[in-house]
């Protein structure tokens, strides 16, 4: 059995005291969350305070990015060693936004994975194609090959050690939700593909769906098979929202 996971996403969100704020409305409700493991994912310069927030609860801690390098001449960037220092369990890395906004590639997405499950963090790998692909009718090879870079590199037992996000570009943000059978052929195709070369890992590896999650869509997206959980952005910022998406996942 494969323990469900939701994971806030917060971007480019947030200030001192708005993250205080969402913190105690989620640490409030906590109680109820039950079965998920739930991480918080918020902008780098908030990892720290959000970390002591934290201490004693059982949220983890998540990064929206990490370096590909170990440590160096490479400014502005964060290193894996200094997401272990604040003592992050999760990374994201290859998130659509990376991809589309700042050029990242497949080859550098493996490199940043490969690191973060070198230091010891789990990573979580995002998939997902735009709305020119999907209509294209190419969604399966976009997603295959962003799941390929890092199996190429690393070897398919590897994504066991970290999580996959499937998230179609076409429905973050946008308030467009994949329909549930949607998300499940896409999931059940990355599943597959891994299983080809590993039943194990394909049994073991989480997968959560992003894009659009709010408490109304969850429990419906959740149910399906090979759904795992959520890797929540807009929804995530506002406690209520966040825990009913939590409470979806059992
Ligand atoms: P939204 O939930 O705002 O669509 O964002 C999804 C996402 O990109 C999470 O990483």
């Amino acid at each position: 059995m494969r323990q469900p996971l939701v994971a806030g996403n917060w971007k480019m969100n947030g200030s001192t005291e708005s993250i205080k704020h969402l913190l105690d409305g989620i640490k409030r409700s906590l109680d109820v969350v039950s079965k998920a493991e739930v991480v918080v994912c918020p902008p780098y310069v908030y990892l720290s305070g959000v970390q002591a927030q934290l201490a004693g609860t059982a949220i983890s801690l998540g990064s929206q990015n990490v370096s590909e390098y170990k440590a160096g001449a490479y400014t502005g960037e964060i290193s894996t060693s200094m997401l272990l220092d604040l003592q992050c369990r999760y990374a994201i890395v290859g998130h659509s936004e990376r991809r589309s906004i700042y050029g990242e590639k497949d080859v550098q997405v493996a490199a940043k994975f490969a690191a973060v499950r070198a230091a010891g963090i789990k990573p979580v790998l995002c998939v997902g194609e735009v709305l020119e692909e999907r209509e294209q009718g190419v969604t399966e090879d976009v997603v295959a090959r962003q799941l390929d870079a890092v199996i190429a590199l690393e070897g398919v037992e590897a994504l066991a050690d970290g999580v996959i996000a499937y998230e179609p570009v076409w429905a973050i943000g946008t308030g467009k939700t994949a329909s549930p059978e949607q998300a499940q052929d896409v999931h059940a195709f990355i599943r597959n593909r891994i299983a080809r070369l590993s039943a194990v890992t394909a049994e073991k590896v989480q997968i959560l769906y992003g894009g659009s999650v709010k408490g109304a869509n969850a429990p419906e997206l959740f149910s399906m098979p090979d759904i795992d959980g959520g890797l929540i952005g807009g929804a995530s910022l506002d406690a209520d929202e966040f825990i009913s998406i939590c409470q979806a996942a059992v």
